[in-house]
């Protein structure tokens, strides 16, 4: 009974933002400065890492992006399969503290699970992007509702205001992906 009411402590104290902000903004300070300008660089030719960063086309804001693109069509940059993707996703959704509701393996805990096969509003890369970046009151208000349930009923915090470059999320999107453990018909990505 009382440690349940910790966690909901916890919990509340995480969804206003006050435990992931501080940590959000601990990790990685300059990354924006960073990793930006030498990935949109066009490097001395030749180069082979110019082509890869190209792909995903300009970097924008997360909810930039949300609101640039047409509900049901954001899709992942990044490739789920790469190993190297795969670990810059940890760092991203470590560093997001993600694991602080979810768990360090996305087994859930006091939060849904990422690696089973229900999915709360879907499990699409538009709707788990929009998600992360809206949160669950706004990503409702934008008319995606509910499917599934899951153990734990609960807001996803809005990370919009904690995360400028959209390409932490979707890293963190790869890194769910290879951590889900469901059976490969029901892979929407
Ligand atoms: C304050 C706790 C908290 C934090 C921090 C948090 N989440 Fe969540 N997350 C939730 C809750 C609660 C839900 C369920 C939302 C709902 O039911 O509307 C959820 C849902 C999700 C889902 C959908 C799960 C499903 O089964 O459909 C994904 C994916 C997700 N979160 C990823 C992340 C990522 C990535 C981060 C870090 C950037 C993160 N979450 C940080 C609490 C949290």
């Amino acid at each position: 009974m009382k440690s349940q009411f910790l966690r909901l402590l916890f919990i509340a104290a995480l969804a206003t933002g006050t435990f992931v902000g501080a940590a959000g903004a601990a990790d990685e300070p300059a990354s924006a400065e960073k990793s930006e300008p030498t990935a949109a660089e066009p490097k001395a030719e030749g180069a082979p890492e110019a082509a890869a960063p190209a792909e995903a086309g300009a970097p924008m804001k997360p909810i930039d992006r949300v609101n640039a693109t047409p509900k049901g069509q954001l899709k992942n940059p990044f490739d789920y399969k790469d190993p190297k993707i795969v670990e810059q996703g940890y760092k991203a959704y470590m560093g997001l503290s993600c694991n602080g509701c979810h768990g360090g393996g996305g087994g859930g805990g006091m939060c849904p699970p990422l690696t089973n096969e229900t999915w709360v509003y879907g499990g699409d890369d538009d709707t788990l992007f929009r998600l992360i970046v809206l949160g669950s009151q706004d990503l409702q208000k934008a008319g995606y509702s509910r499917k599934g349930q899951e153990g734990v009923v609960g807001p996803m915090p809005a990370y919009k205001d904690i995360v400028e470059e959209e390409e932490r999320i979707w890293k963190a999107i790869a890194w769910i992906r290879s951590v889900w453990k469901g059976r490969a018909e029901k892979i929407t990505w």
